[in-house]
């Protein structure tokens, strides 16, 4: 495996491989990586000639009152997993290699889809999410990029970008990787204190308790939401920040469920904020049943 923290060396190293003739596969990634990275990883590693995954901590989706600087950070133990996983390249640049003039001028704005929900509760997040995955997508030119159902709506607002900007990737998502008591996996998890540990499978049973009302025939979006808000309330551990269903390619919410929609949560255990989300399918199964 080739590791590099020069833009100039990971460009290089993606060029050959195109020039032979190999499918370039991405993993954009902050690092602390878990079993949620490797299933990403695992499926590039299955479709394509050459993977590669990049290592950055992106300043530029950090809120200033946001955990920059806390964020997990282990390097070494990172790079060992990618190694493993059979990745061809690791890229770890600094954020002077990143951003070699501070802080770009010209950024990627996410429009309507980046302001809601998260982008509401993390205004600038979604906008730095694009400026340094569109920055990645120049320098590796991948032919598919893998982004995982985990963060849904990051997931909708780099298809868009990539839509609306003609750019030539194709984004393949790959579903929420959870522990067994349905806790989705997080670098953010490893901050949870045992007794949050314990509480914060809260939010994929809210999700689930939804899901399974949708397949008995609920409709009334209204309905689905008191219900999730219900189960994060008896959780004395946990503080809601919101609960929502959208539209899975728009993310404009919905009063009533039609076609393919996604429910969302996101709420503080302690004080680590978590997110999660399940597809709600009015006309099938869902994809993540109800575990209980
Ligand atoms: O999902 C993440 O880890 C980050 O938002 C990403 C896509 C690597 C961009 O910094």
């Amino acid at each position: 495996m080739e590791v590099t923290g020069d833009r100039d060396g990971l460009r290089e190293a993606c060029e050959a491989a195109r020039a032979e003739g190999q499918t370039v596969g991405f993993v954009p990634t902050m690092g602390a990586l878990h079993a949620g990275h490797r299933s990403l990883i695992a499926r590039a590693r299955e479709e394509c000639g050459l993977v590669a995954v990049s290592i950055f901590v992106n300043p530029l989706q950090f809120g200033p009152s946001e955990d920059l600087a806390s964020y997990p950070r282990d390097p070494d133990r990172d790079v060992a997993l990618l190694e493993r996983a059979g990745v061809d390249v690791a890229f770890t640049p600094s954020a002077d290699e990143m951003y070699p003039s501070g802080r770009p001028e010209v950024t990627v704005d996410p429009g309507p889809i980046g302001e809601r929900l998260e982008g509401g509760s993390r205004p600038g997040h979604f906008r730095g999410v694009c400026t340094v995955v569109a920055k990645l997508f120049g320098l590796v030119g991948p032919s598919r990029a893998y982004f995982g159902e985990k963060d849904a709506q990051q997931l909708a607002v780099v298809r868009r970008m990539v839509t609306d900007l003609d750019l030539p990737v194709e984004v393949v998502p790959c579903p929420t990787a959870r522990e067994r008591d349905g806790l989705a996996v997080s670098s953010r998890n490893a901050r949870l204190s045992p007794d949050e540990r314990q509480a914060a499978p809260c939010l994929y049973e809210s999700l689930a308790r939804a899901a399974w009302l949708v397949e008995g025939g609920e409709r009334d979006v209204g309905v689905l939401k008191a219900e999730m808000a219900k189960r994060v309330g008896m959780e004395p551990l946990a503080r809601l920040d919101y609960v929502a269903v959208v539209d899975e390619d728009t993310f404009e919410e919905v009063d009533r469920l039609r076609g393919r929609s996604r429910a969302l949560i996101a709420a503080h255990i302690g004080s680590t904020r978590l997110i999660d989300n399940v597809p709600l399918r009015p006309g099938g199964v869902s994809e993540n049943p109800p575990r209980d």
